[in-house]
C-alpha cells in the first residue's frame, strides 16, 4: 500500500467520529519512543494531536537516554526501554508503538527481544531502517573532523560501536567492513547470520502492521529511503525495499509481513526531520488512523 498526500481531510468530522467512537470503545494506549538529541519535550505536540482525536488515549514519551545520552550504544539503550515498554504493554491489550527516527532501531531491538509483545501499530517515524550515510548537521556535531566517506575509520571499530550513530552507520563502500563490524543494524537486519534470527524475526512478526513514513525534504536520513528500508548499492543509487537482500531473504520477516498486507509506505514531501512529529498533515495522513 502506497498513501500520498492528495486530498485534503475533513477535521472536524475527523475529530466528532473520534469522540463517537471513544464513548463506545477505549484506545491501545500509545507508548514514543524519541530521537536522537531529543527527549519528551519533543512529543508534547503529537501527544496533543493524539488526545484531540483519540480522546483519553494514555500517551507515554519515556524520559529515557534524552538528549545528549542518546547517543550512548542502542543495546544498551535497548535493555532499559524494553523494560518501560514492557511494563505498560503488560497492563494493555495491546499497544501502539511510535518511534521516532533513532529510536525506530531502539524500537526494533525491543521488539526482537520481547518474545511476548503486544504491539499493535508499529509506527516508524523517519527513521534510518536499513542505516544512515550522510553527513547532516547531526554528524558533524558529533564527529566534527570527520566527512563521511572517512567516517568508517571511526565507526567500524570496536570503539565506535559504543556511539549510537555508528550502530547504524552504513557506508556502501565499504560493505564487508560494516557486515564485520555492525553489532547493531546488520543482525537486526539479518544482513549477517546469528542464532537469533529466527527468534528475532517471530517476534517480529507478531506486529499487526507496520507503518513507515518519510519523505524526500527529510533532511538528516540519508537517503531519505531508508526510512522505507531503501538503501543505497555500492554505486550510491538507491535499492528499494523490495529489492533489498534482506527484504528477499525475508531475513527479519518483513517480505512476511509485507505478504500479509501489513505494511504500509506513507511517503510526505516537504517535511524536514524536526517537523515530523508536529506536523498535522503528517498526524491526520499517516498516524491517526491506526492509533485504534
Ligand atoms: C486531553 O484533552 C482533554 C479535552 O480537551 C483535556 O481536558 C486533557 O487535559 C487533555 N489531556 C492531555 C494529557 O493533554
Ligand atoms: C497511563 O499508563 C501508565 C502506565 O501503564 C500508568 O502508570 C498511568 O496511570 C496511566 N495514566 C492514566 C491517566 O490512565
Ligand atoms: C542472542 O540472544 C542472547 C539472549 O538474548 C544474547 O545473549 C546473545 O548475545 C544473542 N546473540 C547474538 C549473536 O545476537
Ligand atoms: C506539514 O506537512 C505538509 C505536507 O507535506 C507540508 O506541506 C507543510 O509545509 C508541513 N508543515 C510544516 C509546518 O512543516
Amino acid at each position: 500500500m502506497e498513501v500520498s498526500i492528495i486530498s485534503c481531510s475533513k477535521p472536524f468530522a475527523f475529530i466528532w467520529t473520534a469522540l463517537l467512537l471513544s464513548s463506545v470503545v477505549g484506545y491501545r494506549p500509545v507508548i514514543i519512543v524519541h530521537g536522537i538529541l531529543d527527549g519528551p519535550r519533543q512529543f508534547e505536540i503529537l501527544a496533543r494531536f493524539i488526545n484531540e482525536s483519540h480522546p483519553g488515549t494514555n500517551v507515554t514519551t519515556f524520559a529515557l537516554y534524552d538528549y545528549i545520552a542518546s547517543l550512548k550504544p542502542l543495546w544498551q539503550q535497548v535493555e532499559d526501554f524494553r523494560q518501560a515498554i514492557n511494563s505498560i504493554m503488560k497492563r494493555a491489550d495491546g499497544v501502539h508503538l511510535i518511534c521516532f527516527s533513532q529510536g525506530g532501531l531502539i524500537c526494533r531491538g525491543v521488539l526482537a527481544t520481547l518474545p511476548k509483545h503486544n504491539v499493535h501499530s508499529l509506527i516508524f517515524l523517519a527513521s534510518p531502517l536499513a542505516g544512515q550515510y550522510g553527513d547532516s548537521h547531526y554528524l558533524r556535531y558529533f564527529f566534527p573532523k570527520f566527512i563521511k566517506t572517512r567516517l568508517y575509520h571511526i565507526c567500524y571499530t570496536g570503539w565506535g560501536q559504543k556511539v549510537s550513530v555508528c550502530n547504524y552507520w552504513n557506508d556502501p563502500h565499504q560493505r564487508e567492513r560494516y557486515l564485520q563490524s555492525s553489532n547493531y543494524l546488520a543482525p537486526l537486519n539479518g544482513e549477517i547470520e546469528h542464532v537469533n534470527l529466527t527468534a528475532w524475526r517471530d517476534s517480529f512478526l507478531r506486529i499487526h502492521i507496520l507503518v513507515l513514513i518519510g519523505g524526500n525534504d527529510d533532511g538528516v536520513i540519508t537517503p531519505w529511503q531508508s526510512s522505507i528500508f531503501g538503501f543505497y548499492d555500492s554505486d550510491e543509487t538507491v535499492v528499494e525495499m523490495e529489492n533489498q537482500d534482506y527484504y528477499r531473504k525475508d531475513a527479519f520477516g518483513l517480505k512476511t509481513l509485507d505478504s500479509r498486507g501489513a505494511v504500509v509506505k506513507c511517503v510526505v514531501p516537504g517535511v524536514q526531520h524536526t517537523s515530523w512529529h508536529s506536523n498535522l498533515t503528517v498526524y491526520q495522513t499517516c498516524i491517526d488512523k491506526w492509533l485504534t
